[in-house]
């Protein structure tokens, strides 16, 4: 079992990241600190962290005034206790910033989430892809292997997609021996830096791991993914676009249950392995959309229909992947990690969540929170 003290945790801002930072320092096994450098992107949001923050954090200070319930920038407090949390803004492609952070907290894990994560946007924008998914994994993989150049007790976590693999046709499923095939900008970036994780490995020695997941959701996930965005819009009654005609498969995991995923492979993971995790939860678009309507509809007693009418099928996705699918024996049998949360249950409280938190949605759609952090943070 290895020990973990101080993890670097790369876009701890973000949907995956945030709930793995929740995760992880609600672990009793875990009483190491969490360093959560994030470039703060549109995606990237320090509400997601509030609690953890004043919890963990070094000490709370009042909430900027152009703000509701904001976040506070955990720069350094001297003086306080030291933080089990602690917040640096920083681009995983600045080689210098990356660098000081690493020697700073003398990093002993890194957990690499950071990356441009919308295959939407991958299609219209792809340089941002390639320049942070690619260009800013080898960037964090060389800063890590001049800090590391006299340790071995330290470990190079990498989150990577199942999309890495291309597409499925009806039968079969992903395993960690399909040959890569990505198909988009983002899945072709997010394999490139698979391959620098294991090329870093297998030259210089670096420890690493990596996991391949399927579709995540639940809390604290941007608004512009499927689960979210058809969450708020049958909330809003605005119109529901399935892409194509919604027959494409995607396998769904509550993201809690990635995060457990994750803890499991840094805490007893081979070195140099591999571990695809998923949800063994396959769903066409079209029934997912519908279902969200039943659930939307059900908790707000009213008919199914009132929402379901609001479905319209749009202008596929160019080069749209028609299927996804996980075989994740490998980590069940080899590290005895399962999925806990049920589909339908998953569904209600994510729904339930954003219902929850009106404010979370519209500070993060009216990008006034971005404004807030350039204004406080600018110069840094
Ligand atoms: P997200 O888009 O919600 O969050 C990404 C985070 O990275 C943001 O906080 C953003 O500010 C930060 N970031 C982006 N560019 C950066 C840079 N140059 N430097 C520093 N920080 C930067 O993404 P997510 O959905 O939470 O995904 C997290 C990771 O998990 C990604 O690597 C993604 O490929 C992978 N993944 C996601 C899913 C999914 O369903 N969302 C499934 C499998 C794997
Ligand atoms: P998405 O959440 O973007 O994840 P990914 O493309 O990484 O799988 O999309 C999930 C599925 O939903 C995918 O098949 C595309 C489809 N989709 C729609 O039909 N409508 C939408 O508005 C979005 C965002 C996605």
């Amino acid at each position: 079992m290895r020990k973990l003290q101080n993890v670097l945790v790369t876009g701890g801002a973000g949907f995956i990241g945030a709930n793995f930072i929740h995760y992880l320092l609600a672990q009793p096994q875990f009483s190491g600190r969490v360093i959560n450098l994030d470039a703060l992107t549109y995606a990237g949001n320090l509400d997601n962290l509030v609690q953890i923050d004043r919890r963990y954090g070094a000490g709370a200070t009042p909430a900027p005034a152009n703000t509701t319930g904001g976040a506070t920038p955990n720069t350094d407090r001297s003086g306080a206790a030291p933080a089990r949390y602690v917040f640096e803004r920083a681009d995983i492609r600045d080689f210098t910033a990356v660098t000081d952070v690493f020697k700073r907290y003398e990093v002993d894990t890194v957990v690499h989430f950071a990356a441009e994560s919308h295959v939407d946007r991958s299609i219209v924008g792809p340089r941002a892809f390639i320049e942070t998914n690619v260009n800013g994994t080898f960037n964090l993989l060389e800063a890590a292997r001049a800090a590391w150049a006299h340790r071995d007790d330290v470990l190079f976590h990498h989150v990577s997609t199942d999309e890495v693999f291309g597409s499925l046709g009806a039968e079969g499923a992903f395993s960690e021996e399909t040959p890569y095939d990505p198909k988009s900008p983002y899945s072709a970036s997010k394999a490139s830096s698979d391959h620098l994780v294991r090329a870093h490995g297998h030259t210089f020695g670096l420890p690493f791991t990596i996991s391949n997941c399927s579709n995540n959701y639940g809390p604290y996930q941007f608004p512009e993914k499927m689960v979210p965005l058809m969450i708020l819009n049958a909330l809003e009654r605005k119109d529901l676009p399935v892409y194509g005609d919604g027959r494409n498969v995607r396998d769904w995991l509550y993201v809690e249950d990635h995060s457990a995923a994750i803890w499991t492979v840094l805490q007893r993971g081979a070195t140099g392995e591999t571990y695809l995790v998923g949800g063994e939860n396959e769903w066409e678009n079209i029934r997912l959309v519908r279902a969200i309507c039943e659930k939307v509809a059900a908790a707000l007693g009213e008919p199914p229909q009132r929402y379901t009418q609001l479905i319209r099928f749009v202008k596929d996705r160019p080069g749209h992947d028609q299927r996804y699918a996980v075989n994740c024996g490998k980590i069940k049998r080899e590290l005895g990690w399962h999925q806990r949360h049920e589909f339908s249950s998953g569904l209600d409280s994510t729904i339930a969540w954003y219902r929850d938190n009106p404010e979370w949605v519209q500070r993060v759609r009216s990008g006034a929170y971005k404004d807030w952090i350039e204004a406080n943070y600018a110069g840094r």
